[in-house]
């Protein structure tokens, strides 16, 4: 799956911003099909899966959540759905949807806060131990510079990202491609923008954890860490070194590169 798209996706991740106003008219139905067969196809854990919902229901978007803004207009969205104790995989395979949504033109904003939630579980069917951790609008957003999705982003600060020095801290003396991977996370969504990701490196690999066990806004920061998880994993691979993650004790995951 990213060895046929990383180059695409990591375009689009450092294209991609939040869009929240969104054209009501469809997109057009091979779009939403070549989204639709990756959704299908995104199984690289077998606890997370995106589903696109073609018609979106009203009211699955609800308002204000904290300093970022409401959704309006989609004619689509993407369900997120997973395993309770899955967030990080729901993360990641929840922005690669977003990411060939971005590399297809379309517009997207995770949204794990006011969404309905019952609306949100029967677009899924869900299984006996599955959730909704997030949908995203998902349609052609409207022009750049309305003038309410600007103070929407300004207010998000949506371009603001920490230093690498606060989320990779040493960064500077790693191999090329664990930077590249770093300089690719940095640029990953995250609920109210928090960043919660820290990466560290150890011996070949390196290590993702949350910056503390609380979550706040009732989001998971393990979703937002499988966002950064394949972000990282984009970069890592642009610079010539793919590889896989593994269970880390004590930490979200562990990125080992393929031997080479
Ligand atoms: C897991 C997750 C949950 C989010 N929840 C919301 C939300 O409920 N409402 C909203 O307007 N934006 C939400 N966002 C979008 C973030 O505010 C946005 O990603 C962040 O401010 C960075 O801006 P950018 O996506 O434009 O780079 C969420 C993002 C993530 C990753």
């Amino acid at each position: 799956m990213i060895a046929r798209n990383g180059q695409r996706w990591l375009e689009a991740a450092a294209r991609r911003v939040s869009r929240r106003r969104f054209e009501a008219a469809p997109r057009a139905d091979s779009t939403l099909r070549r989204l639709e067969e990756l959704c299908e196809s995104l199984r690289p854990f077998g606890s997370a899966r995106v589903l696109l919902v073609r018609e979106a229901p009203a009211g699955l978007f609800r308002g204000i959540v904290g300093a970022s803004g409401s959704v309006r207009g989609a004619p689509h969205c993407l369900v997120m759905v997973g395993a309770e104790d899955a967030a990080a995989e729901v993360g990641y395979v929840g922005e690669a949807a977003v990411l060939e949504a971005t590399a297809l033109g379309l517009g997207t904003c995770w949204v794990g806060g006011l969404f309905s939630r019952e609306k949100a579980d029967s677009l899924a069917a869900l299984g006996p131990a599955e959730r909704a951790f997030a949908v995203s609008p998902l349609g052609r957003a409207t022009a750049d510079n309305e003038l309410e999705e600007r103070l929407m982003s300004a207010v998000a600060r949506s371009r603001s990202r920490k230093p690498l020095s606060v989320i990779a801290p040493g960064s500077g003396e790693w191999p090329a491609w664990a930077r590249a991977g770093v300089e690719a996370a940095r640029l990953a969504p995250s609920a109210l923008n928090r960043q919660p990701w820290r990466f560290s490196m150890e011996g070949g690999t390196v290590l993702v954890a949350a910056d503390s066990d609380r979550d706040t806004y009732r989001i998971p920061k393990r979703l937002d860490c499988g966002i950064a998880m394949l972000h990282f994993e984009l970069g890592a691979r642009g610079a010539g070194v793919p590889g896989a993650w593994r269970d880390a004790a004590g930490r979200v995951a562990a990125f080992v590169p393929a031997s080479r």
